[in-house]
Parts: C-alpha cells; structure tokens; sequence
C-alpha cells in the first residue's frame, strides 16, 4: 500500500499526488514512469514521474480527471492508501549536454516535461521552455519551469496568458530566431504530430513522450504498441520516449481513439452512481 501524502488541484481538472514510495523515488530518472492502481478491480493507470524527493522518500504524480480510474483517482485525499504502484518503468530520458534545448509541453504533459527540463538544465544546456495551454486557467507548472529554464514561454490558445497561440507557433519562432539543438515535446498526440512536423521542417532531432493505452507494461500484452520507422515498438518497455519523426502519429490517434465510446459510456454510468449514491 502507498500513502498519499499530499494533494493539490493545479487547475480545475489536474491534481498533483504526493505518494509516498521511497525506493521509486531513488531510483527513478527523468522520463521514467509507474502504473497504479487504485484498489483490485482498478484500471492500471499509467503516469509520469514529475518529480521526487529523496530524502522524504517520496514521488509527484500529476493526474488529469479524463475517465472513471482518474476521477476516483483525483477524489482520494492526503492519508488514503494506493493499492499498488510499480516502477520505476520505461527507459530514463537520454540526458547529454548538446547545446540549446527547446522543451515544449501542450496542456497536462507539461508535467511529464518537468523532470527533463529540470535534468537538461542540470546538464548544463541552455534550456529555452515553452508551456501550452487552451486558457490561462489551464497553465500548469509555471513557477517550477522558470526555475530550470533560462528562458519561459508560456503560450494560450486563447491569449489569456502569454503569448496567444498554439506550442507550435511559439516553437517555430524561437527556432527561427537560433539554433536549436534539439527538441522535446510532449503533449496530447495531435499537438506531438504537429510539433514533429515543425521541426522536421528545419531538421532538429526531436524527442517525444507517448502516452498511448496500457496494460501490463512489461512488453507482454502488446497495448501500447506504436510504429517507429516502420518497427512496432512497445512505449512501456522500448519508450515511452522515441524520435518524433519516425513515429506514425496517425496510426497512434487513431488506436487512441479506439476506446473512446465504451469510455465515455463507462464514464457516465459512473456519474450517475455517484449522484444516485449522493441522493441516499
Ligand atoms: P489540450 O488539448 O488542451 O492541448 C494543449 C496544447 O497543445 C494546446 O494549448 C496547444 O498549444 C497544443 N495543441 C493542441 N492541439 C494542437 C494542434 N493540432 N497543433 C498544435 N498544437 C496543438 O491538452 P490537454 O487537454 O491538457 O491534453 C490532454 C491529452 O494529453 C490527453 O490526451 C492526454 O492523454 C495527453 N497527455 C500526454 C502525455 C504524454 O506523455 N505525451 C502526458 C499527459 C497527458
Ligand atoms: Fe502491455 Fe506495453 S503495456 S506491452
């Protein structure tokens, strides 16, 4: 059992989860990832590490309410008890020191960026950030990324905070203004599949962080497979990150996709327990 030692809402639909899991938190590295559940009839959830303390033997987790397993997730309080955690999973973020890097995160996957920001800046580069989000409201992380980044962008689609637009706009501006040795992106598959495509454009090797369907993430079930370059590669044993030029994002949206009804079906029949549960 792992004990949640602290919860926050950083914005309406995103909590950050403190757990406590000391082993995970000494051997995790940039990039790494656990797969929780909640209790024995629990979905496995998949979720970046966004950060660890050593000495309190603990790790950060940033959850989005999206389905069932991530409101019941996001509703559990400082003092409950996780079932299981396992971890840490996938290969570490290869952290080298190559120049600039240009680090942009789209809405909730700006907390998997946290911790390769933090290790690239770490490593010596310049680390120039762009974070993402549809509103002001949805802006997370902002204080931490300043901390590591020698330059911030945050970006609206609104333009109720920053700069208004999409990451990719902000992307191709500091791109043409110098040279970029490398990218990182991640965010929601479509904004990753354009953010390759803005790179490519001016040939920056790019990593990306896939967030695909999990199950077992040991390479055994075959859930989170992707193609990259023509290969299909397992994102829990292989990933979760790969060279966003050669990974078919198409196909990654459309296997996304695939569950989307049976999840919202699921999802409003929780809704409904829960108001008739409130109604007793
Ligand atoms: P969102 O839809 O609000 O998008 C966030 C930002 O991404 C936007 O503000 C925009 O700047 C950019 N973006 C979106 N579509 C784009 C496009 N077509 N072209 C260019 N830029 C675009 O994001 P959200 O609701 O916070 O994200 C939820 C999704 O992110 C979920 O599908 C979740 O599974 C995924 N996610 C991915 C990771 C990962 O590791 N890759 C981690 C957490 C969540
Ligand atoms: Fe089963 Fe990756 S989650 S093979």
């Amino acid at each position: 059992m792992f004990k949640i030692i602290e919860k926050k809402f950083l914005s309406e639909n995103v909590a950050r989860l403190v757990i406590e899991a000391p082993y995970i938190a000494k051997s995790r590295r940039a990039g790494h990832f656990i797969i929780l559940r909640i209790d024995k009839n629990g979905e496995r959830i998949p979720l970046t590490i966004s950060d660890a303390d050593v000495e309190k033997g603990t790790i950060s987790l940033i959850v989005q309410r999206v389905g069932v397993s991530s409101h019941k997730l996001c509703a559990m309080n400082a003092g409950d008890f996780i079932l299981d955690v396992v971890g840490p999973l996938g290969k570490a973020t290869h952290i080298a020191n190559v120049g600039t890097v240009l680090c942009a995160g789209g809405g909730v996957g700006v907390a998997p960026l946290f911790p390769i920001v933090q290790a690239m800046k770490l490593a010596g580069n310049r680390v120039i950030t762009i974070i993402a989000a549809r509103n002001k409201d949805l802006v997370i992380l902002e204080n931490e990324m300043a901390e590591y980044s020698d330059e911030l962008i945050v970006m609206t689609d609104d333009g109720s905070k920053g700069t208004k637009g999409l990451v990719t706009q902000g992307m191709e501006e500091v791109i043409l203004r110098e040279k970029i040795h490398q990218a990182i992106v991640i965010g929601p598959a479509v904004m990753m599949k354009f953010a390759a495509l803005t790179t490519k454009k001016y040939d920056i090797h790019t990593l990306a962080s896939l967030n695909t369907i999990m199950v077992d993430g040991t390479g055994m079930c075959g859930a989170c497979r992707v193609s990259v370059g023509g290969k299909t590669e397992f994102v829990c044993v292989d990933g979760p990150e790969f060279d966003a030029h050669k990974v078919n994002f198409d196909e990654m949206l459309s296997r996304l996709g695939a569950y989307k009804d049976k999840e919202s079906e699921n999802y409003e029949a929780y809704v409904k327990s829960c108001e008739a549960t409130s109604l007793n």
